[in-house]
């Protein structure tokens, strides 16, 4: 198996200063450093795509074919996989014209020889691009290459199976009531309620990249409890919708709240994308009394902040435009 040179068990901190800013006992809240992975930056794609990428050498393939919005942190990832496994990667990303901004990932996929096939258009018809990866794949395979293609987000049954070992990894440490992770394709929070084998310990946050998300998590749930040979999650998918801003990539004010009390208090920096958005639905979550004052709650970050580093970005933070 090709070692991805990744970290795990990831850490586990205390946010004490976060937690009093939101009046919660300070040791009640934790982070689970999924940003602090390793490859290419780090993130919560590096553990499906340790999975991932041996599924894809046992069937003899030579080149990874993924896709994503323009700062698909997936992407990013899947282009560092490739080049430490020795295969090629393809990666079909969509943007708008408008609003592309070729810093942050985009730089990083250039960086690491990605071949980039730019999809024009809207930021991400999710189902069509799901489609355009299988038939770039098709076109590769007439072309006599060997590609395997993976979903957007590296959400199979096989790449969210990855996430129940963090389950098991937060229960030996911690025994939290409710984890706060950010949901976009869905596989990270899938694996995560089946490793708890419930989805009441799982509140995903909707950063609104996937159309019919609830379901597609409890599907994912099942395939992935069921592959890890672990029984079939109870309850139903706990889904936050109410922050996903303007949409996928267009964080909100409560999400700006979010990023910069996190960073002003435990110096906890989060992405504007992903993990701002997940913890204005923690902040929504506790001030709704959702979680109370000692419930024990932990925060997965998920990485993503390449995805800061653009111009775009930049003015949301700071108002200023040059
Ligand atoms: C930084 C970051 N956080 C969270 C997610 C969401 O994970 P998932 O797609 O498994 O729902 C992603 C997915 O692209 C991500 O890049």
């Amino acid at each position: 198996m090709t070692d991805l040179m990744t970290v795990s068990p990831t850490p586990v901190h205390r946010l004490p200063r976060l937690a009093e800013a939101l009046d919660m006992d300070p040791g009640c809240l934790w982070v689970k450093r999924e940003d602090l992975t390793g490859l290419a930056g780090g993130g919560n794609k590096a553990r499906k795509l340790q999975v991932l990428l041996a599924d894809a050498l046992a069937g003899g393939c030579d080149c990874l074919v993924t896709g994503g919005g323009a700062q698909s942190n997936h992407a990013r990832m899947t282009a560092a996989a490739a080049n430490i496994a020795g295969l090629g990667c393809e990666l079909l990303l969509t943007r708008r014209p408008d609003s592309f901004d070729p810093g942050g990932n985009v730089l990083l996929d250039r960086v690491l020889g990605a071949t980039i096939h730019w999809v024009e258009g809207t930021v991400l018809p999710y189902a069509e691009l799901e489609s355009a990866i299988r038939e770039h794949s098709e076109k590769l395979v007439l072309e006599g290459r060997r590609p395997y293609a993976l979903p957007i987000g590296g959400s199979s049954a096989l790449g969210a199976r990855s996430y129940a070992e963090v389950a098991r990894e937060l229960d030996n440490l911690i025994d939290p009531d409710l984890v706060v992770v950010a949901t976009g394709s869905g596989g990270t929070h899938a694996g995560l309620v089946a490793g708890f084998g419930d989805h009441c310990r799982v509140l995903g946050v909707d950063v609104g990249a996937r159309p019919a998300l609830a379901t597609a998590v409890e599907e994912l749930a099942v395939a992935a409890a069921a592959m890890a040979g672990l029984s079939r999650p109870s309850g139903s998918c706990q889904l936050d919708t109410g922050q996903t801003g303007g949409g996928y990539g267009v964080p909100g004010e409560a999400a700006r709240e979010a990023l910069l009390t996190a960073a002003r208090t435990d110096a906890l920096l989060l992405d504007p994308v992903y993990t701002a958005k997940a913890m204005a639905g923690l902040f929504a979550a506790r001030r709704s009394g959702r979680i109370g004052r000692t419930t024990r709650v932990v925060f997965m970050h998920t990485g993503g902040l390449p995805g800061l580093f653009t111009r775009r970005f930049t003015e949301w933070l700071t108002g200023e435009s040059r």
